[in-house]
């Protein structure tokens, strides 16, 4: 199991959450959230003072699934979340060692679904 931690433009998320949709994908986590990519944002004014780092706001989604599940939700989220302009995002996928439902105490990947 793995998990994918996109980090995209707000207004991306709705045509990515009905393509995620359409091929089964049921369980995310959505936070608001704020950050800087390698330009670091660009310089600002605050009350006559000059600050160096602005954050923009961005969607964080984060999804566990199975192993399998990678290569293709990379693709939807590269489809649907690109405009071609610094600040599209970024895609983390990292190794997730256990999965429970409380509910029902099922581990692994029968609690995934
Ligand atoms: N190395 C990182 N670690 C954690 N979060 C990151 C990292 N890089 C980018 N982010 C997050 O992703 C958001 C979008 O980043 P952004 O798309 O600007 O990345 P970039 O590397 O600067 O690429 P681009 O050239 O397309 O702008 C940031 O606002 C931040 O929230
Ligand atoms: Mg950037």
């Amino acid at each position: 199991m793995k998990k994918i931690e996109a980090i995209i433009r707000p207004e991306a998320f709705q045509t990515l959450r009905h393509q995620l949709d359409q091929v089964g994908v049921k369980g995310l986590t959505v936070s608001e959230v704020a950050g800087c990519g390698q330009q670091k944002g660009k310089e600002g004014i605050f009350r006559g003072t000059r600050y160096e780092i602005k954050l923009y706001p961005k969607v964080k989604v984060e999804m566990v699934v199975d192993d399998h599940e990678i290569d293709p939700i990379v693709e939807i989220i590269m489809d649907t979340c690109t405009t071609n302009e610094t600040g599209d995002g970024k895609i983390f996928v990292t190794a997730v060692e256990e999965v429970y439902r409380i509910r029902t105490a099922e581990k692994g990947k029968a609690a995934l679904i």
